[in-house]
């Protein structure tokens, strides 16, 4: 009998903590604190933009800038981290209020969220091993180049495999292509050159431009419609005219060009 109360209990405690979990209607003011919370998304492994320390901390200039913008705004700023890949469906389910995570604003995407105005803007870069006879698009007849899923690269890798003749591998985290690359599972990696950068120099890495690439820039994205565009972006001006985002990128990106 305690037995099954005990079980009882449990099933109540889980439900009410699902329940408790709420939408993201916080950042329209109705949670039950003073403070609205606002619920951003991020894939965690894309340093210097997002990634976690030691602590399991989120840190990257993305969420510093985040913090700014919740501060600006009034809001509690609560981060969630899920895969890059999934990050435009739970902008559309309404699950989260906005998302940061170096994502770029393409015309492909603006049909399902909104951007804010673009914040940083990268190029695309391979990268190898010290040792790698690659150094150009030609070079990677019969190779193995490796993209995240779900990103602009995944894309352009494929477009570009048909002309160069390589193979795209897709892993659902940035920094796993970097594992894959070290031990010798693909032949090159295809990403951001902010971040590939970042890569190169902490682990000895090479790399070189795609001359091809035209991609936009980076903005913060948000669920069609959403009313925070405007005001976003307006925080954006005023921290660009404070010198913030400057501060911002002398701190996470002065390294990276
Ligand atoms: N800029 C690229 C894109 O928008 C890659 C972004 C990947 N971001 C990340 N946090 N892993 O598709």
């Amino acid at each position: 009998m305690k037995k099954t109360i005990g079980i009882i209990l449990f099933i109540m405690l889980v439900a009410g903590g699902l329940a408790a979990c709420g939408t993201s209607d916080e950042a329209s003011g109705s949670s039950e604190q003073d403070k609205k919370v606002l619920k951003m998304a991020t894939s965690a492994d894309f340093p210097p933009f997002e990634s976690r320390d030691n602590e399991g901390n989120f840190e990257g200039f993305d969420i510093d800038l985040a913090h700014l913008i919740a501060e600006e705004l009034g809001y509690e700023l609560d981060i969630e981290d899920m895969k890059f890949d999934g990050l435009i469906g739970a902008l559309q389910a309404d699950r989260v209020d906005m998302v940061m995570s170096g994502m770029s604003s393409t015309d492909e995407r603006k049909k399902n969220v909104d951007f804010s105005t673009p914040y940083h803007h990268s190029g695309e870069m391979f990268v190898t091993t010290s040792d790698s006879a690659i150094e150009s698009l030609e070079d990677l007849e019969g190779k193995t180049i490796g993209v995240q899923l779900g990103t602009i690269q995944e894309e352009g890798a494929e477009t570009l495999s048909e002309e160069y003749g390589f193979e795209v591998k897709k892993v659902d985290d940035a920094g796993l292509i970097i594992q894959e690359l070290n031990s010798n599972r693909i032949d090159a990696g295809y990403m951001d050159k902010t971040v590939a950068t970042g890569f190169i120099k902490e682990q000895g890495l090479i790399g070189f431009d795609d001359p091809t690439t035209s991609s936009p820039g980076m903005g913060i994205a948000f669920p069609k419609g959403s009313e925070m565009v405007t005001e976003v972006n307006e925080v954006l001006e005023k921290l660009e005219d404070e010198g913030k985002i400057q501060e911002l990128e002398e701190k996470w990106l002065s390294d990276m060009e």
